[in-house]
């Protein structure tokens, strides 16, 4: 069994794949290998660990047909055309749950970032515009006791409202296809619609997949259904928001500020005007950039690559009807 794996990933899942035997490259250079450059090198390999957002699509599945495995390191895989790797039996590997508490801490981050206005004030000082006490100026806003809105509460959306509440005693709010029952009984959230959830939250957070249904759904019309002094967060996907309409929803003060680690494209442009405004927050997509948890998802992936060499059923998979017939 050969691997690819389209980054240099950490060690604990190289250390797996070493003791099962499993050869395997790491595609060392600093940059995305292009769809050809890669279903051209995955023909001289067995399977495939994915990392960041290659495009596994109908194209790259029906030209790599004989890949036993796309071990996806990550949890989302709004990258992957799921059906066509299901059609063509191939099964597809994720790594739910160990980068939930990472991502929990990095949409807290921002929410008291962007609360506080703290990039801004870095960078005033870096302006040498620290110079005279204004105690009106530059003020931020508390968080005690304010409405939580999750869009999406799943594991990452149930980690930041426990922080939520701990800290702050924040009431939770949530919008989902199902009910959260853990998080009705052990946070007392409430489930409610998208346009309750618009009206409700102080601080709305997206922590839900990227799909054709919530695709762009932070729009000019959502955020114009929002709290004037509402704090936006997505640490989920940046096509969840519409970036142009956010940018003008801020602008227009149609809410007060915004938090992302995830934009639309990747990487942000330096000339983004969100990079300027007081009350923005932007990380470059590291929810779930520790040491602890990419090891843990290296470890996931890894342990999809050997239960694929053993021809075992993944142990995190996506695609259970792959096993069918
Ligand atoms: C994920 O796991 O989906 C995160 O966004 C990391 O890429």
């Amino acid at each position: 069994m050969k691997v690819f794996i389209t980054r240099i990933i950490s060690q604990a899942g190289i250390q797996l794949m070493k003791k099962n035997g499993i050869e395997f490259t790491q595609w060392e250079e600093k940059r995305d290998l292009t769809q050809e450059e890669l279903i051209a090198t995955c023909q001289n390999y067995d399977a495939l660990i994915s990392v960041g957002q290659d495009k596994i699509d109908k194209h790259f599945l029906n030209s790599c047909k004989h890949l036993k495995t796309v071990a996806q390191m990550a949890v989302g895989f709004d990258n992957i055309d799921i059906a066509e790797a299901t059609k063509l039996k191939i099964p597809i590997g994720n790594t739910p749950g160990v980068l939930s508490a990472a991502t929990a801490d990095t949409a807290f981050l921002l929410m008291l970032a962007v609360s506080r206005k703290a990039i801004f004030q870095h960078k005033r000082i870096l302006r040498g515009e620290w110079g005279f006490y204004e105690p009106t100026a530059n003020l931020g806003i508390e968080l005690y006791g304010k409405t939580l809105g999750i869009y999406g509460l799943g594991k990452i959306g149930f980690e930041l409202a426990v922080r939520c509440r701990n800290a702050y005693n924040m009431k939770v709010v949530y919008c989902n296809r199902n009910p959260n029952p853990l998080a009705d009984q052990e946070l007392e959230a409430k489930k409610m619609s998208f346009d309750e959830l618009l009206a409700q939250s102080d601080v709305l957070s997206v922590n839900t997949a990227l799909t054709p249904e919530t695709k762009g759904i932070f729009n000019l019309d959502a955020f114009r259904k929002m709290k004037k002094n509402a704090i936006f967060i997505n640490t989920a996907r940046g096509g969840i928001h519409n970036e142009p309409d956010l940018i003008k929803a801020l602008e227009d003060g149609m809410i007060w500020g915004a938090g992302l680690d995830v934009t639309n494209p990747e990487p942000m442009l330096p000339d983004n005007p969100l990079l300027e405004m007081p009350n923005v927050a932007v990380f470059p997509h590291i929810g779930s950039a520790t040491e602890e948890t990419r090891n843990a998802m290296s470890r996931l992936a890894a342990e999809n690559i050997v239960a694929a060499y053993k021809r075992e059923r993944l142990l995190h998979l996506v695609n259970p009807e792959v096993y069918n017939g």
